[in-house]
């Protein structure tokens, strides 16, 4: 996958390409990633990328030539068409979907404004807007960092089979259950005896179940909408009556802590 990062900060990007799984994808030559300083595509000696709004009011536009030109620039040294995503506020918000989506694309440009705001004529470059919630950042750099993160997560290869995406949050629709490493005991609080017994279909319902669990007590929006088995609804209806059961005794979910 070739993914290019049009921006007006590109040494923003180094730390995220240069570390851990972003970095080791590039080694494999699973994901190249390049960035493009829009500067570069500037009409002046003083490499001028924002201007005055018309009509008046606060702050600066990002101007359309630059980004025009740099997606240009982008079609000549693919020799192909790209998948173009901007990021704004008003845009779709990500979701597990869209990125997996976004990792079946070819060639993906991640266009990252800054200013005040940009030009409305550089929508019309893009294919898809992206936002990643409901708040204004600075700018859409950390945005394409969320969105080159979480989408090349889904390549095929790029996560060791230890890490697989296929247990994460939100990959069959429910939050991922709780994880524990030794000690199996550590201040007075205690790994789930399960959990040590090596019974593997037991520990497998049992990680079903909290999973269940946990979408349940923190999103139950997203248990509406999963594909749930016979079975995920037996263990759900299990999980409402020990909740019941836990609320009537002022259970504090296994944070007892005795020393
Ligand atoms: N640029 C500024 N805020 C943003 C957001 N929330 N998502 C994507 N791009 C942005």
């Amino acid at each position: 996958m070739n993914v290019y990062i049009l921006t007006l900060f590109p040494e923003m990007f180094s730390p995220v390409v240069n570390t851990s799984i972003v970095k080791r994808a590039q080694e494999q030559d699973l994901v190249r990633i390049t960035t493009v300083d829009l500067r570069d595509f500037a009409h002046d000696a003083h490499k001028t990328v924002d201007d005055y709004p018309y009509g008046g009011g606060p702050g600066m536009v990002l101007k359309p030539e630059p980004v025009f030109e740099a997606v240009d620039w982008v079609r000549q040294d693919l020799g192909r068409e790209p998948f173009v995503v901007l990021l704004t506020p008003q845009g779709q918000t990500l979701s597990s979907g869209l990125a997996k989506e976004l990792a079946q694309k070819p060639d993906l440009v991640l266009i990252a404004g800054h200013y005040e705001g940009f030009d409305e004529r550089i929508r019309c470059l893009a294919h898809m807007e992206l936002s990643i919630g409901d708040y204004v950042l600075t700018g859409g750099e950390l945005a394409a960092m969320v969105v080159l993160d979480a989408s090349i997560r889904f390549i095929p290869g790029v996560l060791g089979d230890s890490e697989s995406a296929l247990q994460d949050s939100f990959s069959d629709g429910l939050l991922e259950g709780p994880q524990y490493t030794r000690p199996a005991e550590y201040r007075g609080l205690k790994v789930p005896e399960i959990l040590l017994t090596g019974r593997h279909q037991d520990i497998s319902r049992w990680r079903r179940k909290e999973s269940i669990r946990r979408t349940l007590l923190r999103r139950p929006d997203l248990l509406k909408v999963a594909d749930l088995t016979f079975e995920d609804r037996c263990l759900l209806e299990q999980v409402i009556n020990e909740e019941k059961a836990n609320k009537a005794r002022g259970d504090n979910r296994g944070c007892n802590q005795t020393n």
